[in-house]
């Protein structure tokens, strides 16, 4: 077994983590909102106004911060006033991205602020910039926000909602340069000028628009919009999907796959720190202030669909692999919460690396869930430095390190510190012993919370046996300069525990 530290030291702080990294995408896609989220009020599945109760409840445990949606490719051909007012009257429209079924816009704005109250998180609300106009967004943000005597704030209250909402982050346009509307990076910066110009602050709601930023490695992207669009707007986004091979046209099984493809995922999901530190390069090449933060809006595995299910809808089981990716990509992203302030994994439930699998009645956590649970703890807090010696794995040509870890504390009280420390081993060889290691000054003081989550790469939950991944929970007395926690193969591991300083003696 290698053994190795990590230094970790309560006292050196480093910057906020946004709770909002732990946030998530839903889009109207295959069965995320539709029998994911949303059965109506006459279904048989628990709901409260159509939202399933399962499925609120699952998200409120591990706090869901805030929830993207419409889209996503479907957001740039969604036009909202067709999802307003009496569902029989709706207008259906097209799904022409995914799986060309029928929409029946019975989930709309307020259904989506339905659902956000009900889980207790925050709305972002994805314009439409690809197919939409300027009006039909500045009205959309007038009718969700504006408090006064306008015609489209009479008929939200029509349509039952007299108080306006509160909505502070809105997208102006997804994938502008792929599914979006193919625009070159100078056009897209112009039109988003536009957008924001009349997508205004009224009744004193404050929106925190989001400029839609590169595709993975797209650099040049970044290096044009950034001087165009560093006075315009809060954030660009990002979007990196982690695929087995890199190859599009041969994604892989999400449950089906040798040794050597696990070690290629978590290789390609690592991939994201180099990207994500040369756009921060670029932005702060343009914005030294850092007044534009990066969200990496839509993240996470997509593999081919399950066997039988329509190629369209994005279903995907999730293993033990998905686990580790979700717990480095959080370690990365904990990382970088200087710059990174926000990330939605995609998506919430049913569509590539979820939460949540439905099946009728029935709903299975996954081990990304897992992981978003053990996680949760992180948000809010603040990163200190921390760093833990480099253990090499993988197979054949891949050689990538097996762990990677961030730590976050919360002041309790002078001297006193509530540390997370969250770490993963994407060894499937060998088990890590780690001995974490304060500076002389601390001390552990108590007892520690130790959460793990391991199993074979493949292992995932069905419908049949839900509970074949769980996390293990047990506690330690940890008292002292350091203390020792050991990483089975395949694992992911939080711990939380007080922290003294000698100021406190
Ligand atoms: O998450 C699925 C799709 O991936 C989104 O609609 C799009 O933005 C991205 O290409």
């Amino acid at each position: 077994m290698k053994k190795v530290t990590l230094k970790m030291d309560v006292e050196r702080p480093k910057s906020r983590i946004a709770p909002e990294i732990y946030g998530q995408f839903s889009e109207h896609l295959g069965r995320c909102i539709y029998e994911g989220i949303y059965v109506g009020e006459d279904s048989k599945v628990p709901n409260v106004n159509g939202m399933r109760t399962d499925v609120v409840e699952a998200l409120k445990k591990i706090k869901l911060p805030v929830l993207r949606w419409p889209g996503g490719c479907f957001a740039d051909e969604y036009h909202w006033k067709d999802g307003i007012g009496p569902k029989e009257k709706r207008k259906p429209m097209v799904n022409t991205n995914w799986g060309g079924i029928v929409e029946n816009n019975a989930f709309g704005t307020h259904e989506f602020m339905e659902l956000c109250e009900q889980i207790g998180c925050e709305p972002y609300i994805a314009l439409n910039m690809g197919s939409g106009t300027v009006q039909e967004a500045a009205e959309w943000v007038e009718y969700m926000t504006y408090d006064g005597d306008s015609e489209l704030a009479r008929l939200r209250e029509q349509n039952g909602h007299k108080e306006p909402w509160k909505v502070k982050y809105i997208g102006i346009g997804n994938e502008s340069w792929g599914c979006g509307g193919s625009m070159r990076p100078e056009y897209y910066a112009d039109n988003y000028r536009k957008y924001r110009t009349f997508c205004r602050d009224l009744s004193g709601n404050e929106l925190f628009p989001i400029a839609c930023g590169p595709n993975a490695d797209d650099y040049h992207w970044t290096d044009v919009i950034m001087p165009l669009l560093k006075w315009h707007t809060k954030a660009i986004s990002l979007h990196y999907y982690t695929i087995p091979s890199g190859n599009w046209e041969h994604k892989g099984s999400a449950t089906k796959f040798t040794k050597k493809e696990y070690y290629q995922t978590i290789r390609q999901t690592l991939r994201i720190e180099e990207i994500i530190e040369k756009h921060l390069k670029i932005m702060d090449y343009h914005d030294a202030e850092q007044n534009v933060g990066l969200i990496v809006d839509e993240w996470g595995t997509w593999y081919d669909v399950e066997p039988g299910t329509n190629p369209g809808f994005l279903y995907q089981q999730n293993t033990m692999r998905d686990a580790l990716v979700a717990a480095i990509n959080l370690n990365i992203f904990n990382k970088h919460s200087d710059r990174i302030i926000m990330a939605n994994i995609a998506q919430v439930v049913n569509v590539l690396q979820a939460m949540i699998l439905t099946e009728g009645m029935k709903i299975v956590k996954t081990p990304t869930y897992e992981v978003f649970d053990m996680y949760h703890n992180h948000q809010g807090t603040t990163l200190v430095d921390s760093v833990i010696d480099m253990v090499e794995t993988g197979m054949d040509d891949i050689v990538i390190p097996a762990l990677s870890e961030s730590v976050s504390v919360t002041q309790k009280e002078t001297g006193s510190f509530l540390s997370y420390i969250t770490l993963s081993n994407a060894s499937l060889e060998e088990s890590v012993q780690v001995r974490v290691q304060l500076p002389v000054n601390q001390k552990f003081a108590g007892v520690a919370e130790i959460a793990m989550l391991s199993g074979e790469a493949d292992a995932h939950n069905t419908f049949d046996n839900p509970e074949c991944v769980q996390t293990q929970k047990r506690q330690e007395e940890w008292r002292g300069n350091n203390a020792i926690v050991t990483l089975p193969p395949c694992s992911v591991c939080s711990i939380s525990c007080r922290v003294e300083t000698d100021e406190f003696h």
